[in-house]
């Protein structure tokens, strides 16, 4: 397996790839992987001639009040576990090679941002559209896979990707959850037993919400409310927001008429957790 730490020698590879007519499938993470990271290098196995997966815990996507310091990492693990799966290449640069002192171009989605997590994350869809626009103008893949637990951020890269003519077919890749339920995440490493104990609300809030649309309610206030009420019972919560909305414009909807899609924010502790669903009536 191959480690490239700088922006120009991933290039080089990934140019001497082309040219050889070899297919990059490409994850971007920010690594401290976890068993979903592995499920999506497996869909990028399966999309394409060889893997790239980069590691870079993204500045400019973490706000001033944010973990960016003390966001898990574990470069050596992370290592073993792409070497293990098979994974051609890794990318992980420094900081200051992604950002150098003059750096001053962003990328920015008009509409996308303004709704779930960009609303109380203000800066965090400009970090994220940026450097994985930077990554794919590195890394050259022809297939990239981002995980489903972050829709909002899904959504945000297939509409970049598609108004910046990048060369690149988006593909997600479904939440792979613990045997309780829990989504999983870097950041759950934060919990503590009791905390990782609440932290099970939040998808037994959206399997309630699931049932209870299947058994034909379709007043989104009503489930809302239902799902606030599930989280609110376990200590430690604390709700940034409970949403229904559409899937592709992220929307809010007062009616379930079609799959609509549920998304949780909810602090646990001081740790800040996501989770959604596609309800279908
Ligand atoms: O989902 C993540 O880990 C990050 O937001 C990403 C896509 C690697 C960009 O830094």
């Amino acid at each position: 397996m191959e480690i490239h730490r700088t922006p120009g020698s991933m290039q080089k590879q990934s140019q001497a790839w082309k040219k050889e007519g070899r297919s990059i499938g490409f994850v971007p993470t920010m690594g401290f992987l976890h068993e979903g990271h592995l499920s999506l290098m497996d869909i990028a196995a399966r999309n394409a001639d060889l893997v790239v997966v980069s590691i870079f815990v993204n500045p400019t996507q973490f706000g001033p009040t944010e973990d960016l310091a003390s966001y898990p990492r574990n470069l050596e693990r992370d290592l073993e576990l792409c070497q293990s799966r098979g994974v051609a290449a890794v990318f992980t640069p420094e900081p200051q090679d992604m950002y150098g002192p003059e750096f001053q171009t962003y990328v920015t989605l008009e509409k996308l941002p303004n709704h779930l997590c960009g609303l109380s994350r203000p800066v965090h869809f400009r970090g994220v559209a940026t450097v994985v626009s930077k990554l794919f103008n590195m890394v050259l893949p022809d297939v990239a896979v981002f995980g489903e637990k972050d829709f909002q951020q899904l959504a945000v890269i297939r509409q970049l990707t598609q108004d910046l003519n990048f060369p690149v077919r988006i593909l997600g890749g479904p939440i792979v959850r613990e045997s309780d339920g829990l989504a999983m995440s870097s950041r759950n490493t934060y919990l503590s037993s009791g905390e990782r104990a609440s932290a099970l609300c939040l998808s037994r809030a959206l399997e309630g919400a699931s049932r209870r649309v299947k058994e034909g309610e379709i007043r989104a206030d009503h489930i809302r409310r239902e799902a606030e009420k599930e989280i609110s019972s376990h200590p430690f919560t604390e709700i940034d927001y409970v949403t229904l909305c559409r899937p592709d414009t992220l929307e809010e909807v007062e009616v379930i008429s079609g799959p609509t899609l549920m998304a949780l924010a909810v602090k646990v502790g001081k740790t800040r957790l996501i989770d959604n669903a596609v309800l279908t009536p």
